[in-house]
């Protein structure tokens, strides 16, 4: 669908959002690191983000990891004595007024599916419950060999590394490390809601990251649309029916209430 957006979070770009939401068949969302920052969490790319401050970390740290997965613990367990910058503020963060209003979409029906690449667990925190988060949990653990996945304390961190205890495999944390395949059910969930999507939110991510950014991708291809939400413009604006330029705190909350004079349609799934 050809991009002739309205541009800024006026209140026209608002009401024309909230009628699109509600007139959808089957609604999903796709976060980025920006939905979070009114949580006090660093982006990483843009102004002040993490890496435009520090620099890209290296780009295969899961081979690094697989090469010595005794020294990414112990260097992990260091961490949690001093934690660095990003973890310091997740550590501390809540749910924003962004993260609410995903939640009420959802529970009031008019969002059927969050797509988060955000390892905070900050959508969980707020409410939502149909969610997928694509690059993992920084809450939980991972094993490599069977996929078991959980809170740290079933697996145990006597061991460094630690080994799982349903098959013996090497421990990891959740979160999707550069050079590291995705797990196959994560992606499979992610396609097959966007394949269902006649309509995509896509919320405070810069959309450069792939596969994720291929999900709004497919949602077009399919004849389908996308809302962004974002301070910035990115590769999607010009796709997108509707790019609404603020804060997601802000912009969010304010879809919500334009909604209240809408009921959702029932879920029709696209295909
Ligand atoms: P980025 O840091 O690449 O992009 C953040 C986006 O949020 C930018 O487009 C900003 O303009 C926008 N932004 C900043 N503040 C905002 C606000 N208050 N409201 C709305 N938008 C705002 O983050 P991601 O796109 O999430 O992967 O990055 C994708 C992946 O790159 C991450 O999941 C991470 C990294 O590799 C893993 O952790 C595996």
């Amino acid at each position: 669908m050809p991009g002739n957006g309205s541009l800024n979070g006026d209140e026209a770009a608002i009401r024309a959002a909230a009628e699109q939401i509600a007139a959808a068949r089957y609604c999903t969302a796709l976060t980025g690191a920006g939905i979070s920052k009114e949580s006090g969490i660093p982006t990483f790319r843009g102004e002040g983000g993490l890496w435009t401050r520090q620099g890209e970390p290296p780009m295969n740290g899961y081979q690094l990891f697989l090469e010595d997965p005794r020294g990414w613990w112990l260097e992990r367990l260091e961490q949690q004595r001093n934690p660095p910058e990003f973890a310091k503020a997740i550590a501390t963060a809540r749910p924003n007024p962004g993260h609410l209003a995903l939640a009420q979409l959802e529970q009031r029906g008019f969002l059927k599916h969050l797509i988060s690449q955000n390892v905070d667990g900050l959508h969980l925190d707020a409410g939502s419950t149909r969610l997928t988060e694509i690059h993992g949990n920084r809450r939980k653990l991972r094993c490599i060999a069977c996929g078991r996945r959980g809170p740290a304390r079933d697996f145990g961190e006597d061991d460094v590394p630690p080994h799982c205890d349903a098959c013996g495999g090497i421990v990891k944390a959740d979160t999707v490390m550069f050079g590291e395949p995705i797990p196959r059910a994560f992606i499979d969930a992610c396609f097959a809601e966007a394949a269902k999507s006649d309509l995509m939110l896509v919320i405070g991510t810069s959309a450069t990251v792939h596969p994720a950014a291929d999900l709004p991708l497919q949602v077009l291809r399919r004849g389908g649309a996308i809302i962004e939400m974002n301070v910035d413009a990115t590769p999607f604006s010009a796709y997108a029916t509707v790019s609404l330029r603020g804060p997601a705190g802000v912009l969010l909350p304010q879809v919500v209430q334009a909604l209240d004079s809408f009921d959702p349609r029932p879920e029709r799934p696209a295909v």
